[in-house]
């Protein structure tokens, strides 16, 4: 036992068991958040390989779009076979198009289980009828969508929800209880409210609250885990049965593994090597070259999410710098072959999950 974490006793026994969400089993109770532009294939790919995550989810896709074959929303349906098991998840406000995208999805075997947004809260999402704008409508129009998704599809359908549009409208127990009855296979509630957006605390009495109101169901605790201090704090103050882990996934991809271990033995274990963080840097620009299928492309995709490799190993400023303007994988490789070469600085620590020193985004760029 080598760390802080591994004083923080593990849950109860039964997080050792597997869960499952309908007919799909799955191996760990910690599934990777959707974060559109950043839990795309090649992200998705890399964290899998490090190990623990349950179920991945894709960015939101827009019903509409996908039955309109729109070539950028073909690019965010990108899979393969080991981006295993895969949710695809769905926004939209028209019952219809919502069933129909879901049915699109499953007869070309891209989703194993498809997810609905009941969360976003950006303006042009909203403004349509989906997203959080979903859980205004208590009067029967979104438990009717949602039942008409579930009816579609042979998979299980999940879906995705804040705790409400405000504090005096905390319909998220209520929902989760009819989306239950009309055969949904689990929730995940972020503890926030639409009208908090991304800012304020995460009200976990809100997401037990919801766990109490299921019969059976799932429900996965959402927002601000980062490590085992807050997966054990959502695990004890909710009752959840699992936890979906967006931005502390970014910052760390090894928390799945962490926590799997921490569930198995008690012990988390390290975040990962200096050697194993510089290969999964490299292995995620990679791929995002592949996928966007052009060298330049796929360094230019890599920018957003070069400062947190930066930061979380430490490397010199000039390195964060010419990484922000990369334009292909040779000057990768001559910028990053003396700090492999030359292994960790004095004071970098694998152990330390709590100060992972990395930025990440607030929310979606689109202001609401
Ligand atoms: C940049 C960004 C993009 C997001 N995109 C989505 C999305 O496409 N679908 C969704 O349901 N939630 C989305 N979310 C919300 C997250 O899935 C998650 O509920 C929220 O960030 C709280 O969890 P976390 O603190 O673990 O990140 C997004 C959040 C951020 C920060």
């Amino acid at each position: 036992m080598t760390t802080a974490n591994a004083m923080i006793p593990p849950p109860p026994a039964w997080y050792r068991e597997p869960l499952s969400i309908g007919t799909l089993r799955l191996a760990s109770r910690f599934n990777l958040a959707p974060l559109a532009g950043y839990t795309n294939l090649p992200y998705r790919l890399s964290v899998r390989e490090v190990g623990g995550v349950g179920l991945c989810t894709t960015d939101l896709v827009n019903a509409r779009a996908i039955l309109l074959g729109i070539k950028k929303t073909m690019e965010l349906l990108a899979t393969a076979p080991g981006d295993r098991p895969l949710a695809v998840q769905i926004f939209g406000a028209n019952p219809d198009e919502m069933a129909g995208a879901a049915r699109w999805l499953v007869e070309r075997k891209l989703a194993e289980s498809i997810d609905i947004n009941m969360g976003c809260p950006v303006r042009k999402v909203v403004k349509t009828g989906g997203g959080s704008s979903l859980l205004c409508d208590t009067t029967g129009g979104t438990i009717n969508l949602v039942r008409k998704v579930v009816e579609a599809v042979p998979v299980p359908v999940t879906v995705k929800m804040r705790l409400g549009w405000d504090d005096e409208n905390l319909s998220a127990p209520f929902f989760a209880r009819e989306f239950e009855k009309a055969g949904v296979a689990a929730v995940t509630v972020h503890g926030r409210t639409r009208e908090q957006g991304f800012g304020g605390g995460v009200n976990h009495d809100g997401i037990r609250r919801v766990v109490e109101a299921v019969e059976s169901i799932p429900v996965y605790g959402n927002g601000d885990v980062r490590g085992i201090a807050d997966a054990a704090r959502m695990i004890e103050e909710t009752g959840c049965h699992g936890i979906a882990i967006g931005r502390g996934a970014l910052a760390n991809p090894w928390v799945f593994r962490q926590l799997a271990s921490w569930v198995a033995t008690g012990d988390p274990g390290p975040r990962g090597t200096y050697h194993e963080r510089l290969g999964f840097m490299r292995l995620h620009l990679r791929r995002l070259v592949e996928w966007k299928g052009d060298e330049k492309y796929g360094c230019i995709q890599f920018r957003k999410v070069a400062t947190w490799y930066t930061r979380a190993l430490r490397l010199p400023k000039r390195v964060q710098q010419a990484l922000v303007v990369l334009v292909n994988l040779r000057q990768f490789d001559d910028l990053i072959a003396p700090f492999a070469d030359a292994g960790p600085p004095q004071e970098w620590s694998e152990w330390d999950t709590h100060s992972a020193p990395v930025a990440v985004p607030a929310g979606p760029i689109s202001h609401w």
